[in-house]
C-alpha cells in the first residue's frame, strides 16, 4: 500500500476549518498532540488512534509555556523533515500534521526572546515563529491545582500549567473526539483527564502503556542527549521499578522500603533522584501502603538529562 501523504497545517483558522468539515461529513478525529522528534511511542500512539476514530491529526508543538526559563526549551531535540518521514510510514497514516507557527503571543514575554535555532539535530525551536501578534502577551492560564502540586509539579512549578494551556488550545483549535496521551508522562495524563472533566470537553482521553526500548528504558526524545554511558546507567531506573513492582506484588515490603530500594539502585548508577514516589493512581496522594491501584513514579537526573519512567502496581 502507497504511503499516506501527510497534509500539513499551520493556520489554526484552517486547522479548525478541516476539523469541522470532516465532522460534517460525519467523520470522528483522533488528535495526538506531541511536541515532535517522534519515536516509537508515538508510533504507538498514533495506532492506537485508529482504533478510536476515523481521521488522525499529529500536532507537532514545542510549548515554550511548559518550559521554565532554565530548562532545555532551545536544546529540545527537533526534526520536523525526520518527523514527517516516520509519520509516512505509520501504519493506516496519519491525515493532518498541525504545526502551528502562530499559537501563542509571546511578544513581550522577556522569558522567551530566545531564538536560538541550536539543537541536537540542527532545526532548533524558532519562537519568532510561534508568535501571532507582537504586543498584548498571553495572560490566560489552565491550572489544575491539586494533582499539579507533587512530584514533576515541585520542580518544574510553571510545567504543568504550560500543558494544561497549550493543551486546552489545541482542544479547542482542533476539536477532536479523542486525545491520546503516552502513560509514560503519568501526571501529566491524569491532569489533562481531570481538566477534560472539570471543564466538561466533550472529548475522550485514552492513556496508553508505555513504550520501552529493548533494553527497557522508556522511549522519550530526551534519550537521544544521553551519552551511551549516561544511557547505560539509566537502565537502573526501569530495572529498580521492576524489581520493586515484583516485591510489591507478593507483598514483601513496605512503601518506604521500595522507594529506598530505588533510590539506592539510581544513586549507585551514577544517576541523581529529582524524585521516586508511590502515589494512588487517581489521586496521586503519596500512599504509605498499597491498598489500591499505585503508580510508582521516578524522575532522575542522567548528566544534564532528565528522565521520568513510571510502573503501575496491582496488588
Ligand atoms: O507530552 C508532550 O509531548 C507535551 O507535554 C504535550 C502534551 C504535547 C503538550 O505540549
Amino acid at each position: 500500500m502507497a504511503a499516506k501523504e501527510p497534509e500539513i497545517i499551520r493556520d489554526k483558522d484552517q486547522m479548525r476549518k478541516w476539523s469541522r468539515a470532516m465532522r460534517s461529513q460525519g467523520k470522528t478525529i483522533g488528535l495526538v498532540p506531541t511536541m515532535g522528534y517522534l519515536h516509537a511511542g508515538h508510533v504507538s500512539l498514533i495506532r492506537e488512534a485508529h482504533n478510536h476514530s476515523d481521521v488522525i491529526v499529529v500536532s507537532i508543538y514545542v510549548n515554550p509555556g511548559q518550559f521554565s526559563p532554565s530548562e532545555d526549551l532551545f536544546t529540545y531535540p527537533s526534526d520536523f523533515h525526520g518527523d514527517i518521514q516516520k509519520l509516512r510510514a505509520v501504519p493506516g497514516g496519519v491525515d493532518i500534521v498541525f504545526n502551528p507557527h502562530n499559537l501563542y503571543d509571546y511578544g513581550i514575554n522577556p522569558n522567551y526572546t530566545n531564538t536560538s535555532t541550536s539543537s541536537s539535530n540542527g532545526e532548533g525551536v524558532k519562537l519568532e515563529s510561534c508568535v501571532e501578534e507582537k504586543g498584548l502577551g498571553h495572560g490566560t492560564w489552565v491550572r489544575v491545582e491539586r494533582l499539579e502540586k507533587g512530584m514533576c509539579g515541585k520542580s518544574r512549578p510553571v510545567f504543568f500549567k504550560g500543558v494544561a494551556t497549550v493543551v486546552t488550545k489545541l482542544f479547542n483549535i482542533v476539536e477532536p473526539d479523542v486525545a491520546l496521551f503516552g502513560k509514560k508522562d503519568y501526571q501529566q495524563l491524569r491532569i489533562i483527564q481531570r481538566m477534560v472533566r472539570d471543564l466538561d470537553f466533550s472529548i475522550r482521553v485514552i492513556g496508553y502503556e508505555v513504550v520501552r526500548e529493548s533494553d527497557g528504558l522508556a522511549m522519550s526524545s530526551r534519550n537521544v542527549r544521553l551519552s551511551p554511558e549516561e544511557r547505560e546507567k539509566a537502565l537502573s531506573i526501569n530495572k529498580s521499578l521492576s524489581r520493586a513492582r515484583f516485591f510489591a506484588e507478593k507483598g514483601q515490603i513496605s512503601c518506604k522500603e521500595l522507594t529506598d530500594l530505588v533510590i539506592q539502585a539510581i544513586n549507585e548508577a551514577g544517576g541523581r533522584v529529582d524524585y521516586a514516589e508511590i502515589v494512588d493512581q487517581d489521586s496521586l496522594e503519596t500512599v504509605e501502603d498499597i491498598r489500591s491501584p499505585v503508580v510508582f513514579c521516578v524522575a532522575a537526573w542522567f548528566g544534564k538529562v532528565r528522565l521520568i519512567d513510571n510502573m503501575e502496581i496491582r496488588v
